[in-house]
């Protein structure tokens, strides 16, 4: 995820926000800059680490904004990499989020300059023109968060006009109140070793930061926003104050669904807008997809295989990609490859992409990296927009991954006129609730620790589902064992009684998806199976349906088709509390690599 730090106060601003960016850097990032604001506005800024930019003193500049980028629109280069000015230079901006009209706005701005090809960029020259109107530069910026759609944070500055103003609606903001200045930051991390005196900002917030001052509007009124004390030390401030990574990103999914949604749900048309550049005739005539992946993409494939079959009326074959092969013969014309990469870079994937092409067949990513390998080999991408993932245990760039596939299937559905605009807005409808959903399972974080404590030292674990919730029972099966290396196994629910059930015993926890989307009744037969062995079950059902049918329920809110993806959020959570019981080094699990780049 992109990182923002600002400081305004009596120092000199270029060392603390270069410190400020060295913090920041455990988010991930690909390139970074700061604006330092004093007689001039002087911008450095490029593609790479750190250590890389060169950021010479400057006394003068008792204020500016820095920032680390993470693409998600245009490339990872010096020209991309923010901070943004406007035609003028005087204006400089930094930004997290997604602007997602920003086509529009960028055509309504035909006389300016764009340098980049980031969404950022109007945001500058919104701002100028304001100026030009003769607002100050809070106003300016009020005129400019007007024409924004999407979600973002913003900061925002003008060589002539006092002060930082910064903006947040759906990205995090805070800032810090100290004795020699005023902070900035997407998380108190970025100056912690400053001060630990925060006020978190507000959705719809404006801060203007400026002399000593710091005024906050919301809805045009004046407001105030509680100092808090924070009690981190620099070092857990780097996991935003979670134990590990990997509790940070499963907590950061509403954040990362609500990038990976934005500006992509159409519900008036009842479709997904997803500037995909495959040609419409090809998608229309296709006859085939083969989807390629491995481990927790691979079960994202398998996910959207049962998306995609029902809504788009087409055969889809879901294959691990180290096994996958064409046979001569295939309709190579009539297929479409889609490779399912968090990385972007796993060879196993990029292998079977470039066995695919070889006959002709058109290539297709779906991916949280841009600018990686396989963007660059396939004929077009979609990105997911998680944000960067640390932990080595895939978390939210599953949810992300299912989530642009559930828009996919919308979009060739509605293209290939197998749903209507109706059936089109009942899906995008189920995918706009899931950010609160995977929110309420969050809260539900006691209970479910609970559980995983009670249960961390079983013999072994089994996951049962169907249909959508079946890939879903593989992967909870995967994230516990490879972050626990407890035995875990996830089955098809009606393959129990064809072999695996001689595995269970009263120490082997049954975790049963009882969906209403996952046929609960055959489900619940199932669980009556490995109950009557003196299993525990723990049955993830919809609104506690099941509560006197299993040993334990976790209730799942009812989301139709994504539902099983709610639940995996749950199952998430068990795996981390049970490995966090256990000891294990969760961020790290032995022998295991984040990015897989050999075959
Ligand atoms: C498991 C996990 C791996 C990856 C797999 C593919 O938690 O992260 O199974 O899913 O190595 O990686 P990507 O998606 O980068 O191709």
């Amino acid at each position: 995820m992109c990182g923002i730090t600002g400081y305004i106060g009596d120092n000199e601003s270029a060392s603390i926000l270069s410190a400020g960016l060295k913090n920041l850097e455990y988010r991930g990032y690909d390139s970074a800059g700061i604006a330092l604001i004093g007689d001039d506005v002087t911008v450095h800024k490029q593609e790479g680490t750190i250590d890389g930019l060169t950021i010479p003193s400057n006394a003068d500049a008792t204020h500016g904004i820095g920032h680390t980028r993470w693409s998600t629109h245009g490339e990872p280069t010096d020209e991309n990499a923010h901070p943004h000015t406007d035609c003028s230079g005087d204006v400089a901006v930094v930004h997290n989020g997604i602007i997602s009209n920003y086509h529009e706005l960028k055509e309504e701005l035909s006389g300016h300059i764009f340098e980049s090809e980031t969404d950022t960029e109007v945001i500058p020259h919104l701002i100028e023109e304001a100026i030009a109107d003769g607002a100050d530069l809070r106003a300016a910026v009020m005129r400019a968060l007007d024409c924004l759609e999407g979600s973002f944070a913003i900061a925002a500055t003008h060589v002539d006009h006092k002060g930082i103003v910064a903006a947040r609606q759906d990205s995090p903001l805070v800032i810090g109140h100290g004795d020699e200045g005023m902070y900035l930051g997407s998380d108190v991390t970025a100056f912690v070793e400053y001060t630990r005196q925060v006020s978190f900002l507000e959705d719809g917030d404006v801060a203007h930061l400026y002399d000593d001052e710091i005024e906050i509007f919301n809805d045009g009124e004046r407001v105030t926003r509680e100092v808090q004390t924070v009690d981190w030390d620099a070092s857990a401030a780097g996991k935003a104050g979670h134990d590990h990574y990997m509790h940070k990103e499963i907590h950061e999914q509403p954040t990362a669904l609500r990038q990976a949604i934005s500006g992509r749900v159409d519900e008036l048309a009842g479709n997904a807008s997803l500037n995909i550049n495959l040609d419409d005739e090809f998608l229309h005539t296709i006859d085939e997809i083969h989807i390629v992946a491995c481990g927790t993409s691979y079960h994202a494939g398998l996910y959207a295989k049962e998306l995609i079959e029902p809504l788009v009326d087409i055969s889809v074959r879901v294959d691990l990609a180290s096994e996958y092969e064409v046979y001569d013969g295939h309709d190579a014309q009539n297929t479409l490859v889609v490779a399912v990469t968090q990385s972007g870079e796993t060879a196993d994937t990029l292998s079977a992409i470039r066995r695919a092409k070889a006959p002709g067949m058109t290539t297709f990513a779906v991916t949280n990296t841009v600018g990686s390998t396989i963007t660059r080999e396939v004929d077009d991408s979609l990105f997911i927009k998680a944000g960067p993932e640390i932990g080595v245990a895939a978390t939210k760039t599953f949810v992300s991954q299912v989530t642009a596939l559930a828009l996919f299937a919308t979009y060739l559905g509605r293209l290939r006129g197998t749903i209507s605009a109706g059936e089109g807005a009942d899906i995008l409808e189920n995918v706009r609730q899931l950010p609160s959903a995977v929110q309420t399972i969050l809260d539900e974080e006691p209970q479910i620790q609970r559980l995983a404590d009670q249960y961390s030292d079983s013999e072994a674990f089994f996951f049962i589902g169907r249909g959508l919730a079946q890939p879903v029972a593989l992967e909870s099966a995967l994230k516990l064992k490879e972050i626990s290396y407890a035995h875990a196994e996830g089955f098809a629910a009606g393959e129990l009684k064809h072999g695996p059930l001689a595995l269970v015993t009263e120490n082997t926890p049954v975790l049963a998806f009882l969906n209403q989307s996952a046929s609960p009744e055959e489900t619940r037969n199932n669980v009556k199976e490995v109950e009557s062995r003196g299993a525990p079950v723990i049955g993830l059902s919809t609104d506690g349906a099941d509560e006197s049918f299993c040993r334990h329920t976790i209730d799942i809110p009812e989301l139709g088709r994504l539902e099983p993806l709610v639940a995996n959020v749950a199952l998430q959570l068990f795996a981390y509390h049970v490995a966090n019981e256990m000891g294990r080094p969760i961020d790290k699990p032995r022998n295991l690599a984040k990015s897989v780049t050999v075959e």
